[in-house]
């Protein structure tokens, strides 16, 4: 079997459409015969389960997370669609933003051995440190946007500081990390406030400072889905954030496509009937599918480079 891919959804801001993306897209890899896990990870607003017209378990994440059970697999419960299940946020607890790092590392391990092909993690708003850790171990990285100022803030903020947190994380392998700390202390004196700066600033130090951040600067994959789009001038806003990721950023953030405001979102959640089983031709449907069929391109192209980059740094 090959192995398995976890896609994550996030984006900075509630109210954008991860949970109807995750679930919808979950549905479609789970019809192209994959075994498919939803993970409901936005653990304070956990409603995954209402996108999916299941009923609410009793238990969830958080009471793996709170160690009431061992055993993330039996949290598993089944959908109507086959091979599809969900692991539920489930009450209100712990949230990822304060799982301390010993719980998220087990939850970590514990979502890496669950028997699928696919787990579809639904991230919940924020762009706090343990969520955004979620969002970089993934293999697909897809953020939500939606054609209003605050949600395209929100976006890049996230952008930025995944790029950072992963700086951070991958400094300590290639002994770096003294000096990504220092430079990204808020008062640096190197002026470092955006990952264009950062990859000017270790551009110039040179030596093994410049091969790291060209290989991070690589390896940082993560795409925009806009949602919720209404006219022709708003889905430029898609183009228009992944030119100005390069230009301002000096990132590779990949515009994957956009979704048209559909009243029958709504509608699909009152019947608690996904849309991709409601509506599986409808314009939002088959504009998913062309952003479900780029996903699995960039995942084949995302999975090349790494090979090829980690051997690189052998
Ligand atoms: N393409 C769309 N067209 C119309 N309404 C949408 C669309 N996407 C999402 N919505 C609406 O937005 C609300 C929030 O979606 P949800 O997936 O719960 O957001 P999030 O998980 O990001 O907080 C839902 O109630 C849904 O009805
Ligand atoms: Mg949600």
């Amino acid at each position: 079997m090959a192995q398995k891919k976890i896609w994550a959804i996030g984006g900075g801001k509630g109210g954008v459409g991860k949970s109807f993306v995750a679930c919808n897209l979950g549905i479609m890899l789970a019809q192209s015969g994959n075994k498919v896990i939803l993970a409901d990870l936005d653990l304070g607003g956990a409603n995954l389960h209402t996108w999916l017209g299941v009923n609410n378990p009793d238990k969830g994440i958080t009471e793996f997370v709170e160690r009431e059970v061992p055993n993330l697999s039996k949290l598993l419960i089944p959908s109507k669609i086959q091979g599809l299940g969900l692991i539920s946020g489930a009450k209100d607890g712990v949230e990822i933003a304060n799982m301390k790092h010993t719980q998220k590392r087990r939850f970590v391990s514990a979502l890496k051995s669950l028997d699928a092909d696919y787990v579809v993690i639904d991230l919940g708003a924020g762009t706090a440190y343990n969520t955004v850790d979620f969002f970089l171990l993934a293999d697909a990285q897809i953020m939500l946007v939606i054609p209003e100022p605050t949600s395209i803030e929100n976006c890049y903020r996230f952008i930025k500081n995944s790029f950072f947190r992963q700086i951070f994380h991958n400094s300590e392998n290639f002994r770096m990390k003294s000096l990504v700390k220092r430079i990204l202390r808020k008062d640096n004196p190197y002026n470092v406030n955006t990952p264009k700066d950062l990859i000017a600033c270790m551009g110039q130090l040179g030596g093994n400072a410049a091969v790291f951040i060209k290989e991070q600067q690589q390896l940082f994959l993560p795409t925009i889905v806009l949602n919720q789009v209404r006219s022709e001038r708003e889905y430029k806003i898609g183009p228009a954030m992944q030119r100005a990721c390069l230009k301002y950023f000096s990132l590779n953030v990949k515009f994957m496509g956009h979704l048209t405001f559909n009243e029958s979102v709504r509608s699909s959640i009152l019947a608690r009937q996904p849309l991709a089983v409601e509506s599986p031709d409808c314009e939002t449907m088959q504009q998913l599918k062309i952003i479900y069929n780029e996903l699995l391109q960039h995942e084949l192209d995302r999975t090349e480079k790494h090979n090829l980059l980690s051997k690189l740094s052998l």
